[in-house]
Formats: structure tokens, C-alpha cells, sequence
């Protein structure tokens, strides 16, 4: 097989591959075929482009001398009549066929972008929680800040949403004297009864273990400790910010209910979490 159409076929098997890997993802797609397609379309492209360059590009340096620049009549009529015609038509069609297996290439490329499905928008920064929702335990019952002892924690939701892994708080009560809060945040937890998110902010485990004597929320994934006493900040291990607190506060039947969502985004950090929501 000559050169040229061991590169010609290098290139129609990139551009196919490509062509293919394309209608496969779209047609539901199948990580081993994709796989195996990108690698025959990168594959034939690397091979006619080594190809290329090594048989056909391969000319040796050559130092012409000095001489008038136009060359005897004859000399150009004897060269016209003599230009292989059929190596010009072979490199444009394996420009062409370089070029199409290169687009075809491109559209294959752009799969990875179109695979990674609608964007969250604003789900990350919200949850269940709104203005007047009840706070209630697993059992779905109401709960009133005399039902809560000093020391104690409850896993609780909104009335309307109980079990919601975003919206899962932890309710405490410790005395309002010990609370190290500013005016704002001393205002959300009425009696002493203070509610931050379950959800560890270094990598999102539940933060589980409560430290009555020590007043500190621990997770046990990586031993992040939080002080609940002063907004739940992190003392220790790798959370870098401190658990959100839920505003709560006692609505007219005397239950204890939340004035409005979490102020910055539970969970993890993300890439695009700014620091004005992480001030709250
Ligand atoms: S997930 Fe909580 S410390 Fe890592």
C-alpha cells in the first residue's frame, strides 16, 4: 500500500470513529464503545499525521545555488509539461481528508461538554426551610423549647418536609447565657434553643455526635468539631466554615418555627459559593 493511502485510510478510520462515537453517545451511550471509538479516531489521526510527515514530508535539506531567478523559456515549458498532475490531486485530497477528520474530531470532542446535564442552578444555595415552618422531630410532632432539656439535641425538619437531606438541623438547647452570638444571630435561637445544619460543611457527612459537656458538634468522618456556642465555627479538623444556623424563633401556639432558610448554603463549599453567603 503506498503512502498515500495508508494515510487516506488512517483518516477516513479517525473521521468514522469519530462520526460513530458521536451517534453512539447520542443514541444512549456505552462507556466501552465510546472509549474504544475515541481511541481508533485519535488513534488514525496521530497515524496519518506520523505517516504524513515521515513519507511524505521527509525531503532531504537541499542548497541551491546562485542563478538568474527566471529559468530559459524552454526550461519552463519543459517543466510545465512534465508536473505529475496526480501528486497535486493525491495532497489535496489528503488535506481534505486531514481536515475532515480533524472536524469530525471536534464534534466528538464536544461530547464531554453535552454529557454533563443541566446545571443546578439556584437548588445549592436553597432549602425546605421557609417563614413559618413548623420545626418538628422524626415523628413529625411540634416542638415547644420546654420540651427540650439543657444538654439535649434533636434531629428535626420542616413540618412539610420531614426526612429532606438538605433541611436536616440539629436542634439544641443550651442556657442563653452561654451563648456567644452577635444581636442577630442571638435573636434566632429564643430560650436557648439554637438550630444548625446536620450537614458537615467540610465533605458532607452528617455531623452526629453532640458534646453536651463541651458544648461541640463532631463529625466522625474526619473529626471536624464545631462550637455551638459561638455559631458553630469550627475548632478543629478540615471544615473551613462554620454550620449554618437556622433563625428560629416561637410562633403564637408557643411552637418553635423558622423565620426563613438557612442564610448561606448548607453542605460543602462549592466553586462558585461566594464569601458574602458564607458571612450570612
Ligand atoms: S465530612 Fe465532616 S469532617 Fe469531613
Amino acid at each position: 500500500m503506498t503512502a498515500e493511502r495508508l494515510i487516506a485510510a488512517s483518516l477516513v478510520v479517525s473521521a468514522l470513529a469519530s462520526l460513530a462515537l458521536v451517534v453512539v453517545f447520542f443514541v444512549g451511550g456505552h462507556p466501552q464503545i465510546e472509549g474504544i471509538l475515541l481511541a481508533l479516531a485519535l488513534g488514525g489521526l496521530g497515524a496519518g499525521i506520523v505517516i504524513w510527515s515521515i513519507r511524505l514530508l521527509n525531503a532531504p535539506i537541499q542548497v541551491e545555488e546562485r542563478h538568474p531567478l527566471a529559468s530559459p523559456e524552454q526550461t519552463r515549458n519543459d517543466a510545465a509539461s512534465t508536473v505529475d498532475m496526480r501528486s497535486i490531486t493525491r495532497r489535496t485530497l489528503l488535506v481534505r481528508l486531514l481536515l475532515g477528520a480533524v472536524g469530525a474530531l471536534a464534534a466528538a470532542l464536544a461530547i464531554p461538554a453535552l454529557a454533563l446535564g443541566p446545571g443546578p442552578g439556584r437548588e445549592l444555595f436553597q432549602t425546605p426551610w421557609r417563614a413559618g415552618s413548623r420545626i418538628v422531630g422524626d415523628d413529625g410532632l411540634p416542638i415547644r423549647p420546654d420540651d427540650l432539656a439543657i444538654g439535649s439535641v434533636r434531629t428535626v425538619f420542616p413540618e412539610d418536609a420531614i426526612g429532606s437531606p438538605e433541611a436536616v438541623t440539629l436542634l439544641i438547647k443550651v442556657r442563653p447565657s452561654e451563648l456567644r452570638l452577635d444581636a442577630q444571630r442571638m435573636s434566632w435561637a429564643p430560650e436557648g434553643c439554637v438550630g444548625y445544619s446536620k450537614i458537615c460543611t467540610h465533605a458532607g457527612c452528617p455531623v452526629g455526635l453532640y458534646r453536651a459537656e463541651e458544648h461541640a458538634l463532631l463529625c466522625p468522618c474526619h473529626q471536624s468539631t464545631f462550637d455551638v456556642l459561638r455559631g458553630a465555627v469550627p475548632t478543629f479538623g478540615p471544615a473551613a466554615r462554620p454550620l449554618p444556623q437556622l433563625p428560629i424563633d416561637v410562633d403564637a401556639d408557643g411552637f418553635l418555627v423558622a423565620r426563613g432558610d438557612f442564610p448561606e448554603p448548607v453542605g460543602p463549599s462549592f466553586w462558585n459559593l461566594t464569601h458574602t453567603e458564607t458571612d450570612g
